[in-house]
């Protein structure tokens, strides 16, 4: 199979993305968010306008430095969020923006997961400018091999990036290569990232 062909509604939004924040975008947003992944060198910007009556995402506008996958996704993420509970809004995953697209080559859905970052990010701005700290769910990263210092957001990251394998997670991020005490936590939380992202 050839995994760079990408679907119809990919190239869709890749070249005719929704949704960009434009420079001189003089509107007033609600919340802000900015987030970027060092390994791809990329940065997302998000900001949303909440609809404050019913608690919904009354508009939402993007912009990144992203490549074709992460243009593509958060354009349809941009498009699937308007009209939506800023709750529904938070949980949404990579997997639900990957499905509403149809597919990603399977080595690119690291990159489409920037998009729903920067929303969370810019809800949470929102829940801290109204008020609603309670609201925001701080995602702090646990260490996982004491020995190597890795957490499990680098686990996360790694499956990302295409481990698949115990192996090919030390290979990512060296975890567990000194006293191997944290290899049965490393492998189930390795099995919980590839079925929550493929
Ligand atoms: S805790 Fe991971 S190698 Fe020691």
């Amino acid at each position: 199979m050839n995994d760079w062909v990408y679907t119809e509604k990919v190239k869709d939004h890749f070249t005719n993305p929704r949704n960009v924040l434009s420079q001189d975008d003089t509107a007033v947003y609600d919340g802000k968010g900015k987030v970027g992944n060092i390994k791809c060198g990329d940065e997302m910007i998000m900001v949303i306008k909440v609809d404050k009556a019913k608690g919904t995402i009354a508009d939402c506008k993007w912009k990144t430095y992203g490549c074709a996958s992460a243009i593509a996704s958060t354009s349809v993420l941009s498009e699937m969020v308007k009209g939506m509970p800023l709750e529904q809004a938070y949980k949404i995953t990579p997997k639900d923006v990957t499905r509403e697209l149809g597919s990603l080559p399977e080595h690119k859905i690291h990159c489409s997961v920037l998009g729903d970052k920067a929303l969370r990010a810019a809800i949470n701005d929102y829940y801290e400018k109204n008020g609603m700290s309670e609201k925001i769910e701080i995602e702090e990263a646990r260490i996982i091999c004491q020995c190597m210092n890795v957490t499990d957001h680098e686990i996360e990251a790694a499956v990302l990036e295409g481990a698949r394998t115990y192996l090919e997670l030390q290979e990512h991020t060296k975890l567990g290569t000194v006293c191997g005490q944290c290899k049965d936590q490393a492998i189930t939380l390795l099995n919980a990232y590839i079925k929550k992202h493929f």
